[in-house]
């Protein structure tokens, strides 16, 4: 698998701190609130997963699945509700955790429709964000690492549904997709 990819962006090592770092945050800002954590998938399973056992405040967890991509390395630019929350929102204070923040258009499509629901509050946690490309004017409210204009995979983010296993983030080889 190693052979895929072009170069390792985010070590293990540096995802395991970044993480710490998040959720002490998280545990601070939302000390005595009604915290649900919102897990987009699939992509943001594994990072969701290190986050809430980071926590130190209690906190509910539910999933919610989008899709934008199909089996390319470029957004389709039309989001479609794949799977909706299992809970009631309202007066709860919703925190969307997402892999990757790309042109913006998912979490745009996220927070529209989450925030019709009366939640107290809705706000968004990323591992990544790919800023160059943005073009729907979306600022997260936690972010872990600003990256390149790059396709990468590992952490839970795939091509193709690959890759996902991978514990760091890495550039995906072009020949891949090219192929
Ligand atoms: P956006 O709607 O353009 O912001 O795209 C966000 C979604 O696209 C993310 O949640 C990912 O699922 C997917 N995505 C964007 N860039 C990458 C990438 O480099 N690797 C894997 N998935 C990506």
């Amino acid at each position: 698998m190693d052979k895929d990819l072009s170069r390792v962006l985010i070590s293990q090592k540096e995802i395991e701190k970044k993480v710490m770092e998040i959720s002490k945050e998280i545990s601070e800002d939302y000390q005595g609130k009604d915290l649900l954590l919102v897990c987009v998938l699939k992509g943001s399973i594994i990072f969701t997963a290190d986050l809430i056992r980071a926590l130190s405040i209690p906190v509910q967890m539910d999933t919610i699945a989008v899709s934008s991509y199909g089996d390319q390395t470029k957004s389709s630019g039309v989001v479609r509700l794949i799977k909706d929350l299992d809970e009631d929102v309202t007066n709860k204070h919703v925190l969307i955790v997402e892999d990757i923040v790309d042109s913006g258009l998912t979490l745009q499509y996220l927070k529209n429709v989450l925030e019709q629901r009366n939640p107290a509050s809705v706000k968004v946690c990323t591992l990544l964000d790919k800023r160059q490309r943005r073009v729907h004017d979306q600022e997260p409210d936690y972010s872990g690492f600003v990256i390149p204009d790059e396709f990468v995979v590992g952490y839970g983010m795939d091509y193709n549904e690959y890759y996902r296993q991978l514990p760091y983030i890495g550039v995906l080889n072009q020949e891949i997709y090219k192929e």
